[in-house]
């Protein structure tokens, strides 16, 4: 795959990254190599910062497994979001490994007997990274989900143009609403949706136990500073009947909505719409444009269907918003040590 996008430097910010290039361990094993690459695998997002991912080094290529430990039972009950989330960092893998210099082959769900062995990653080739590739590299210590409000400074229609092209290449399909009345009709789902999810008191605990205080030493879930102030706590969600209306705003001012669908819905869909996403957020972080999901329409199979209807069709895997803002935090992660089986 030739990743191929328009992309303009980055801004550095400060995160969670722990390695840089002098630490590649040139001279090595390609195992070892490729134990260095996971390092940026584990920088991917994932639902509650849930890192629902396993790793191992045989034989020169890395098995991902889905870590069915971390699953959100509730939620994701049959852990699609826990396979985009895994996709995500399949594509950290794969921008990781061409910056390294390598050309990579990915073959998805390769045991048929072993469904919770995702994806098998091999690097094959020597191969120069690209400007392009080197661009996506350097978004990987950038890119962070931004949930406070976005300043009103439109997407352009080219940046618009790139992701849809993205998602395209991976085969998914983007559908990009700009629209006052398009915005309004998926702010009017987000809000069911939360509305709904507040008379099921097991969907708020299960999303309590990813919550974090500040202090809180665990190298996962979303602490405190990574909230909207008006969002959840570590200790008390904020009731639906206050998040509803603040999501609902939140998504009618963002300059665009991005809903990113697969024709099928299967877990082979759910890992390419995965890399997709995490395509489409390297790229925009690139441009300085930050996301923030609500997949309360995704979570709820009535209002699946109606967003599926406001897009076009197709089965909408993940739901966000883009743009500028005007304020950055970071979440934590647990190092490559924590999620190696080797
Ligand atoms: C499949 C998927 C679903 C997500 N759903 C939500 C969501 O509904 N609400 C939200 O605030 N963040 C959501 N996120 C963002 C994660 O919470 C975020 O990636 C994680 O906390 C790590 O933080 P970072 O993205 O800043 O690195 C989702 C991420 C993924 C990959």
């Amino acid at each position: 795959m030739p990743i191929s996008t328009e992309i303009s430097a980055p801004t550095p910010s400060a995160g969670p990254r722990a390695v840089s290039d002098s630490d590649f361990p040139l001279g090595t094993s390609l195992d070892n190599q490729l134990r260095f690459l996971l390092n940026y695998a584990v920088l991917a997002p994932s639902v509650l910062n849930t890192q629902p991912w396993r790793f191992s080094v045989v034989d020169h290529k890395v098995n991902i497994y889905a870590d069915r430990s971390r699953q959100l039972m509730v939620v994701d009950a049959d852990g699609r979001e826990l396979t985009l989330s895994c996709g995500a960092a399949l594509f950290h893998l794969r921008v990781a490994a061409y910056h390294f210099g390598f050309e990579s082959a990915v073959y998805p769900l390769p045991d048929p007997a072993n469904p919770d062995l995702l994806a098998t990653f091999a690097l094959i080739n020597p191969r120069r990274a690209t400007d392009d590739d080197e661009s996506l590299f350097r978004a990987i210590s950038v890119r962070r989900t931004n949930r406070r409000a976005f300043a009103e400074t439109p997407v352009s229609p080219d940046v618009i143009r790139v992701f849809e092209r993205v998602a395209r290449d991976s085969g998914s399909r983007l559908a990009v609403l700009t629209t006052a009345e398009e915005k309004e009709s998926v702010a009017t789902l987000v809000e069911e949706g939360i509305r709904l999810g507040g008379e099921h008191p097991e969907i708020a605990a299960e999303i309590r136990e990813w919550l974090r205080s500040n202090s809180d030493p665990r190298r996962d879930g979303v602490p405190d500073r990574a909230q909207g102030s008006w969002d959840r706590r570590s200790d008390v969600r904020s009731p639906s009947a206050v998040l509803a209306p603040r999501k609902r705003e939140l998504v009618e001012n963002s300059p665009a909505v991005l809903v990113l669908t697969t024709d099928t819905d299967d877990p082979k869909a759910w890992l390419d719409a995965g890399q997709a996403l995490a395509h489409i957020l390297l790229v925009a972080a690139n441009r300085g444009l930050y996301a923030s999901y609500m997949n309360q329409p995704v979570e709820v199979e009535r209002l699946r269907l109606e967003l599926a209807r406001i897009v076009g069709g197709g089965f909408p895997q993940i739901v966000f918003r883009v743009g500028y803002p005007s304020y950055r935090e970071g979440t934590p992660r647990r190092s490559v040590q924590d999620v190696l089986d080797d």
